[in-house]
């Protein structure tokens, strides 16, 4: 065994910030940079509390943060509400008459929403849930496309206290049941469907089979969307647009605790049930407020466009909290980047003339693949600031993107961070710090960020590691919901007091992160994570599957693909059409994005004397390009197994 990771990429290239753009950025140098990331280490009380008064509060805190490992509290005796801090705060100025979101849909509607215009529509939503007797501390499901219904409901719920869960569009019904179950759910909020390459995703179909039996939820707001057919269940179901019939305007925000919960998003483990991540009001509003703010160095006359669905943490605090908390212009869309055709991202850009724009690795490779031309025929030269989030990018789409995409003047931010962390920890200042392709560079202010080996010590330049966070951050996750045991196992018992990411990593001379990708049984496919055991117990509910492995193996363009290997019962036959239904089963199961790209049957899984399934070797054969003719056949594994048992 290997004790560290091992990082073969050796990239030397800097690109440091254009003089233009430092100029005028709020940190200007690596010397600002590196004053003010030391005052937020020495002095974090003093460095938050000062992001923390540029925003609301209706009671002081009285300590800005409270560590009693692995708990943490932050500006606790402080009272707040986030939607006023997105929305009301930002009445008082000529801001309330800006366009708070400017939204397209798939086929080409399109919609903007002033702050006032967006404060409005919160405010009589929130009346809704509160005529359907949800209130503070309720969960409530949102299973939405990425439409503005979506931003002003998970407002309304943080107007009124209660707990929001967004469901992303693309999961099936059995996710939105699992989630239900465990938040305890009172409430659904969806569409009757969303667009997506364009046919209709039936939403509202979806919640129904995941409400056929009987579960904590009293009600279900559709909002119309694509006016296709719909069932209506009498005394549960109610019309978004019927329901505002019954409501005004006027809703105060209700005065939150800092420490009340905002929201919990459901992520993968390395266990088959997926987390209930929780994050509160207070600490994860200056988190994402001053990210956003140094991150995106966002101005008053941007226009921001992160591409995530609102259903990834990246679209909870960068499509909706982030900019909004700043009073800056987000830019929302529905569908998919290849709809119709694979020039739509630049259409939009050239359109709405973004200034910054955030996406995603899997995206920009996608891009490379349908080629320049696409690119080429729109006018970019509005863009000035690009992001990448979701996976390590490698440098040669970094130097794609920086030049045919940012026209080699733009600077790149490659922002590090997860579900759990709540914002963007590692990451250039797009002022301040010179990047190198593939690297996340330096931690943001108050990140005491390391990279350690087994035993928990620092390692030293260059040698590969396990990723952990030594202290507290205002906007990281406070427990997984329900499962205080599972939060202090999972990610601080194995280096106590430390957070473990679950990624390895490792960090040059320059002090610079290098992340190399997951440790756990955790995928990274397209920019999303996957549980390896969410994926076969998917499998082994099919009623022909007696076991099942998955494992992932290197993709071009996903980044890791999917590879299960599955054994049979007794009786059942490989085929080609079993090996589509099961790829089918896992879509319906957990959604689409889990299918895998590849089923293989074997007589028996490879196992040690132990019993347990030699991973290791799976992905050895899933990332081989050994696939013989006739892929229906059952693999035998025995003998790797035996040359392999006796290596070990
Ligand atoms: C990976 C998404 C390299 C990483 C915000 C992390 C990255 C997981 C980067 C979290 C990046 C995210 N470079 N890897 N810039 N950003 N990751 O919870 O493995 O969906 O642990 O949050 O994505 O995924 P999650």
């Amino acid at each position: 065994m290997h004790s560290n990771i091992e990082s073969h990429l050796i990239e030397k290239r800097v690109f440091r910030p254009p003089k233009d753009f430092a100029k005028k950025a709020r940190i200007k140098s690596l010397d600002q940079y590196r004053r003010m990331y030391r005052e937020s280490i020495n002095r974090p009380a003093k460095f938050w509390a000062r992001e923390a008064r540029e925003l609301v509060w209706r009671a002081p805190w009285k300590k800005v943060v409270e560590w009693k490992a692995p708990f943490a509290k932050w500006f606790g005796g402080g009272k707040l509400n986030l939607s006023e801090n997105c929305l009301d705060r930002h009445l008082t100025s000529a801001r309330r008459n800006k366009a708070a979101i400017l939204w397209e849909g798939e086929p080409g509607d399109k919609r903007t929403l002033t702050y006032q215009q967006l404060h409005h529509e919160v405010c009589r939503f929130a009346n809704v849930l509160k005529r359907h007797k949800i209130g503070k501390g309720d969960r409530v499901i949102i299973y939405l496309p990425t439409i503005p219904e979506a931003a002003i409901a998970m407002l309304a719920c943080a107007r009124i206290g209660a707990v929001h869960s967004v469901v992303f569009g693309g999961f099936s019904a059995d996710s939105i049941r699992d989630r239900i179950a465990d938040s305890g759910a009172v409430a659904v909020i969806t569409a009757d469907g969303g667009y997506r390459r364009g046919a209709i995703v039936p939403l509202k179909k979806n919640v129904d089979d995941a409400l056929r039996e009987k579960t904590s939820v009293k009600c279900v707001i559709v909002f119309r969307r694509t006016g296709n057919e719909t069932h209506m269940e009498e005394g549960r179901d109610v019309w978004w647009h019927g329901e505002l019939e019954y409501v005004d305007a006027n809703c105060p925000p209700a005065l939150l605790d800092s420490e009340h919960p905002l929201y919990i998003l459901y992520t993968s483990g390395s266990t088959g049930k997926p987390k209930g991540i929780l994050h509160t009001t207070g600490g994860y509003l200056v988190g994402i407020y001053s990210t956003m703010k140094y991150v995106f160095d966002v101005r008053d006359e941007d226009i921001f466009w992160c591409t995530a669905d609102v259903g990834w943490v990246t679209g909870h605090s960068y499509v909706v909290y982030g900019p909004l908390a700043n009073g800056a212009t987000t830019l929302m869309y529905e569908g998919a980047p290849n709809w119709p055709e694979p020039d739509r991202f630049w259409k939009i850009v050239q359109e709405y003339r973004v200034n910054i724009l955030y996406t995603a690795p899997t995206a920009i490779r996608a891009f490379i693949r349908w080629g320049d031309q696409w690119v080429a025929k729109h006018d970019l030269s509005s863009l000035r600031l690009l992001g990448t989030v979701g996976e390590p990018i490698n440098p040669e789409a970094w130097i794609w993107y920086h030049k045919k995409i940012g026209g080699g003047r733009c600077p790149i931010v490659d922002t590090w961070w997860q579900t759990e962390t709540g914002t963007i920890l590692i990451t250039p200042l797009p002022g301040a710090i010179p990047t190198k392709p593939g690297s996340a560079t330096l931690p943001f202010f108050g990140v005491d960020a390391a990279i350690v080996d087994e035993k928990g010590s620092e390692v030293g330049a260059n040698v590969g590691g396990k990723l952990i966070i030594r202290r507290p951050w205002p906007a990281m996750l406070r427990t997984i919901y329900g499962d205080k045991e599972r939060y202090k196992k999972q990610y601080w018992s194995e280096f106590p007091g430390n957070y473990l990411t679950g990624d390895g990593a490792r960090r040059d001379e320059d002090g610079y992160f290098w992340i190399v990708g997951r440790i756990d049984d955790v995928l990274n496919v397209a920019g999303h994570r996957l549980g390896t055991s969410e994926i076969e117990s998917a499998l082994v509910s099919h009623a022909g599957v007696a076991e099942a492995a998955v494992v992932g193996r290197p993709d071009e363009m996903k980044g890791q693909g999917v590879v299960a290997f599955v054994t049979l019962k007794g009786g059942v036959k490989p085929t080609f059409g079993l090996k589509e239904e099961l790829r089918n089963h896992v879509g319906a199961h957990i959604g689409a994005i889990a299918k895998p790209d590849e089923v293989r049957f074997a007589e028996a899984l490879p196992k040690t004397r132990s019993g347990k399934i030699m991973r290791r070797l799976l992905k050895e054969i899933a990332s081989g390009a050994t696939v013989t003719g006739d892929t229906t056949t059952l693999e035998d594994f025995s003998v790797l197994t035996t040359l392999r048992e006796s290596e070990e």
